[in-house]
């Protein structure tokens, strides 16, 4: 197979997962990689391992460069089992490698592969010398688990991200100049809704800090997906936008349904935002998947929750979805519940305590209507739509 050079001497040796299609509960309809990279100088570094069934796939690549046995460092930039699950066979095969990590990496190593050997435990900024080429150590405790860490490469101006600017996307294609533009986009804001939206305030850090730092990036090689080597300010400028919040402003209107009250409240609701001029989106969980909505979500300025009321409570998709949502603790946006109710009705007011504990500043109370809605009432649903719609104009 021909060598994926990212640089001089710099390689992906990584594999491609063409059929994953759940991500620990993360939908990937698209498959995902696991990069890894092989750096040979006059010492030799590999970064990071892959997912243990594709194993045979990473010693084949390491092989089409280097004997695995010439390799110097192991360097573990994340411990998640997508990196590391074979990280016990590499080791075996490398032989004479030193492996290195952050202090909470080497504890995770511990835990999850019951690493007894020798590890060089690496600070932030650290460095080590590979002959001509220089790695910085970059800890970035969060992004994605305590122990993660990017590696940069001083010479080359590479910056080996881990998680980071990653994409859950396979293709025989490894650059982003050799992909449209917004399919890489839809891919990364996929990936962050879904994986790192929760650590914004840390991504809005490190976004700093790296300026702070002077470090000019060439070229961004994540654990996933493709590698930026194009233009490095795009990602960064997405991310910088998704950290802080900002959006569209679209309203997105995610709703379940029993026998097409709520439905018809959705779409009376839908119809008031667009007439205000305000771009809107209706989404059934019955038929999409909850990590699709969060996608959406972090494009949406404003979101409205449509339940049904069950035994006293939500519609359990919107439970699902709720608990999903918090998890990750959106930013920025407005919210409010509506829904239909046949006797005791409960089922908003428990979306409502969610949202709020999810960090969205609801905007109005609960808007509930008895069985089916009349006329009457869907002009009141009409209504509602555009206030709710004025807020959200009001709040961009
Ligand atoms: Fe791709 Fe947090 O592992």
């Amino acid at each position: 197979m021909k060598k994926v050079e990212l640089s001089k001497g710099i390689y992906w040796v990584g594999v491609i997962d063409w059929n994953i299609r759940d991500f620990h509960g993360y939908k990937t309809p698209n498959g995902t990689t696991y990069n890894a990279y092989l750096i040979v100088d006059e010492k030799i570094a590999l970064i990071d391992t892959v997912k243990k069934s594709f194993k045979d796939e990473l010693v084949e690549n390491i092989r089409n460069i280097v004997d695995p046995e010439d390799i110097d460092y192991l360097i573990v930039n994340h411990v998640e089992m997508d990196h590391s699950g074979s990280f016990t066979d590499i080791v075996e095969l490398l032989k004479n490698a030193k492996i290195l990590a952050t202090s909470e990496g080497k504890e995770e190593l511990a835990k999850h592969h019951g690493v007894q050997s020798e590890i060089g435990v690496l600070e932030n900024m650290d460095t080590l010398s590979l002959g001509s080429k220089t790695l910085t150590f970059i800890k970035t405790p969060m992004l994605h688990w305590p122990d993660s860490m990017m590696t940069y490469v001083n010479e080359d101006k590479i910056l080996f991200s881990s998680d980071g600017f990653g994409q859950h996307y396979a293709s025989s294609k490894r650059f982003d100049d050799e992909i449209d533009e917004k399919v890489l986009y839809d891919a990364a804001a996929d990936y962050y809704s879904n994986i790192l939206w929760l650590y914004s305030p840390l991504i809005s850090r490190l976004i700093d800090n790296v300026a702070e730092m002077g470090i000019d990036l060439e070229m961004i090689a994540p654990d996933h997906g493709f590698i930026w080597r194009n233009d490095t300010t795009k990602p960064i400028g997405w991310y910088n936008d998704w950290a802080n919040g900002k959006s569209s402003d679209r309203i997105l209107i995610v709703y379940d349904t029993m026998w097409e009250s709520t439905e018809k409240m959705a779409k009376a609701i839908g119809d008031g935002i667009k007439d205000e001029g305000v771009d809107v989106k209706l989404m059934r969980l019955k038929y999409t998947e909850n990590s699709f909505v969060i996608k959406e979500l972090l494009e949406s300025k404003g979101l409205l929750i449509g339940t049904p009321t069950l035994n006293n409570s939500m519609f359990p998709s919107l439970g699902s979805f709720l608990t999903y949502m918090k998890g990750l603790r959106p930013k920025n946006k407005i919210g409010a519940t509506f829904g239909s109710y046949g006797w005791g009705g409960g089922a908003c007011d428990t979306a409502n305590a969610m949202m709020e504990e999810a960090g969205i500043n609801m905007v109005f109370p609960p808007f509930e209507i008895k069985w089916v809605p009349t006329k009457e009432e869907l002009d009141n649903c009409y209504e509602h739509g555009r206030k709710f719609a004025k807020k959200a104009l009001e709040t961009i």
